[in-house]
């Protein structure tokens, strides 16, 4: 927007357009035109896979407000579905690292319907179409190639490993390598091992199997553990890479894969981990016992030991959340009394009258929430 832009982000502006902020009135006239915020638009949808949980890959064109992403990095994704109050969750940008303003894709799989709550992955693999405007956050997240795409770090080999989904921000970050030419020439030997239930469920086949022949020093691994595959094991890795050890690799995927991995790598610092969903660490004594109560409604039942949203969404609540990952804190709500423990750090905190994240906050014996 240049000068326009420059105007539009100033104070004198930002004073007149009190107390709603100019990005709302740019919005009306134009949803492509901002000051502040990031908006995008579908501009291309192409469907990966069928099936039960069909996953689509959408191209966002978003609007001059977007800083570009680093490989690897998610942005927080805002929808309106029927009509509803705005929903945001996060999804790891699967296109090569962007520039301010370029556009990108993101890759959806459908999840199912919570009972009176469309999920927004099903609404975007299945519903959107070129035209829809969604909100965005910058990208965001560490799970990077250090240093510039280009010369991440020397010619040292890097390992990609990846189950269903969490493909991904490595698929970023292949694609990323791959255009910016640091491939097996440049002595980098990249291996992308990435695990899918079937044929059938692979994402971003055609290109991968491209990849994989070319003449560019990237083995792909495509293995269909569903379909005859060996799942993960060291040893199957220790096979594929023997210093996997002294290998630098980042993972994304479901929680199991991911643990067998971690345990893998012990504490080695060489491993990178993206999570889709908050990893709990252990249950500790006391987690099932008790009742957990949401006063406002007035609705209670025996604590289960999950957190305190989903406990909440199981009794019928529908509290607000986003990323469900301790990320956006939209679904911070009031803990009234009782100890709570974050799945994520383990912490306990036990004071009373204090805002949780209730996506990522366990009850630990009685606990009441103002909700
Ligand atoms: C950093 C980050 C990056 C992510 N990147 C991607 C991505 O690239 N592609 C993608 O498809 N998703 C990605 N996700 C997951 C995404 O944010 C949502 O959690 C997921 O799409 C479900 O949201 P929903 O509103 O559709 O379902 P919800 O209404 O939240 O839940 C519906 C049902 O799906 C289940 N569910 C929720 N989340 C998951 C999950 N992650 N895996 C399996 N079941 C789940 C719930 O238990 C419930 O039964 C990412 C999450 C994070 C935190
Ligand atoms: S939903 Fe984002 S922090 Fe809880």
């Amino acid at each position: 927007m240049g000068l326009a832009g420059t105007l539009l982000r100033s104070r004198a502006v930002a004073a007149l357009a009190s107390p709603h902020g100019v990005d709302r009135y740019l919005e009306l006239v134009n949803p492509m035109w901002a000051a502040h915020d990031v908006r995008a638009q579908v501009v291309g949808v192409v469907q990966e896979t069928g099936g039960d949980h069909p996953v689509a890959t959408l191209t966002l064109q978003p609007t001059s407000t977007w800083r570009g992403h680093r490989a690897g990095q998610y942005v927080q994704v805002g929808v309106e579905v029927d009509g509803a109050r705005r929903t945001t969750r996060c999804f790891s940008i699967s296109s090569a690292a962007s520039l301010p303003g370029e556009p990108f894709t993101i890759t959806v799989r459908a999840q199912d319907d919570l009972p009176g709550r469309p999920s927004v992955s099903r609404f975007l693999a299945t519903r959107a179409t070129p035209g829809l405007t969604v909100h965005l956050s910058q990208a965001e997240g560490d799970f990077t190639l250090p240093g510039s795409p280009a010369t991440p770090h020397g010619a040292a080999p890097v390992l990609m490993i990846s189950g269903g989904s969490g493909i991904t921000p490595l698929m970023s970050q292949l694609r990323t390598l791959l255009r910016d030419g640091y491939d097996g020439h440049a002595g980098r030997r990249v291996t992308f091992l990435h695990y899918a239930r079937t044929p059938a469920d692979q994402i971003f086949a055609d290109e991968l199997r491209f990849v994989d022949r070319a003449d560019n020093g990237v083995d792909v691994h495509l293995v269909h553990d569903q379909a005859g595959g060996e799942p993960f094991s060291v040893e199957s890795l220790e096979r594929l890479v023997p210093d996997f050890r002294e290998t630098d690799a980042w993972v994304c995927g479901p929680a199991g894969l991911v643990e067998k991995v971690r345990e893998a790598y012990g504490d080695s610092p060489r491993l990178r981990i993206e999570f889709f969903k908050p990893a709990t660490i252990g249950t500790p004594s006391g987690a099932t016992e008790g009742d957990v109560a949401f006063a406002r409604s007035g609705a209670s039942a025996a604590n289960t030991g999950e957190t305190l949203l989903a406990q909440a969404e199981a009794l019928g609540l529908r509290p607000e959340s986003g990323c469900r990952m301790g990320i956006c804190f939209s679904c911070t709500s009031r803990k009234t009394s009782g100890t709570v423990r974050n799945v994520v750090t383990g912490v306990e905190s036990s004071a009373p009258d204090e805002d949780v994240q209730i996506c990522v906050s366990q009850p630990v014996g009685d606990c009441v929430v103002d909700l």
